[in-house]
């Protein structure tokens, strides 16, 4: 049987740094070290850290209480106000926000003092879109799905800044991109997606149209997990989301599934892995894969 790893299965450029932010701050013997909100979405990585001191900090109470020490923005980054607030309280700050989504914050401060309205394609509740709304002058507006684009009431002679959220799917984005220029903006379009999902997403899409079952990576919470595996899945029936190998274990679901092909020699099985699953954990799936079936 032969297994097909994705090449991009795994931590990306923006998540290796944040973590690797954290890991440096720990070497360091820093106190005192908190991260604003789980540095990735990835429980046994954030346990690990957990057992080396830092505390993860859930909301913004929990950051206007502490008096003193390091919090590290992870890559989703965060809105202006929380700097402010941290650097008032002269709290040391390690940003570790993904470049790209730095470079969204930059484009919609600039945009919004020059007078553009912003729209923000992408999921409303998603930490990331509410950093970005946080570095817009006045008001953003977000959409995720063409009912949001008719609720925005900008007038039609305005002029408009449309970006991105990193991980939005790219033909969704488009065509929100055709609804809103139908409005008669004067618009500028600066497409922020991030390549290293869409490669993500294109190379999952592709291993998973070959092979006879695919296994993807990822925590239960990670939404770019959970969009990898709607892709696979439409390509492949057999697709499962796992987040270690005590998924692939007598009584889960791949593991009936591996049972019941038994006799039918599998001929393929192709594994991907979302943003923040550590390389260990990809390695140990494909091991546990290719030793136990
Ligand atoms: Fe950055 Fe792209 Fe990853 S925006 S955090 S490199 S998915």
């Amino acid at each position: 049987m032969d297994i097909v790893l994705a090449k991009s299965a795994g931590f990306c450029f923006g998540v290796k740094r944040a973590v690797n932010s954290v890991y440096d701050e720990i070497e360091n013997h820093n106190t005192g070290i908190y991260t604003y909100g789980p540095i990735i979405h990835n429980e046994q990585v954030v346990q690990d850290m957990e057992s080396k001191g830092v505390k993860v900090i859930d909301d913004l109470e929990g950051l206007k209480i502490i008096t003193e020490g390091t919090v590290i923005i992870r890559s989703h980054g965060v809105e202006k106000s929380i700097y402010d607030l941290l650097e008032n309280k002269k709290i040391r700050i390690v940003d570790a926000t993904c470049p790209f989504v730095k470079k969204i914050h930059k484009i919609v401060f600039e945009e919004s003092a020059n007078g553009r309205e912003v729209i923000i394609i992408g999921n409303d509740k998603h930490p990331e879109v509410e950093g970005i709304k946080g570095w817009v002058n006045g008001k953003a507006w977000v959409v995720n799905n063409s009912e949001d684009v008719e609720k925005i009431t900008i007038k039609s002679d305005s002029k408009v800044c449309i970006v991105s959220q990193t991980t939005f799917n790219h033909n969704k984005f488009k065509y929100l991109v055709e609804i809103i220029e139908k409005k008669g903006y004067d618009i500028n379009v600066v497409n922020t997606i991030c390549n290293a999902t869409h490669e993500r997403q294109a190379e999952a899409k592709e291993i998973s149209s070959k092979v006879e079952a695919m296994i993807v990576i990822g925590g239960r919470h990670s939404s770019n997990t959970q969009k990898l595996y709607d892709i696979c899945k439409e390509e492949c029936k057999n697709t499962f989301f796992i987040q270690t190998t005590d998924d692939l274990k007598e009584g889960s679901e791949f593991y009936s599934y591996m049972k019941s092909c038994e006799g039918n020699s599998l001929k393929s099985i192709g594994i991907t892995a979302g943003a923040s699953t550590p390389k260990n954990i990809i390695e140990e799936v494909v091991l546990n894969v290719r030793d136990e079936f």
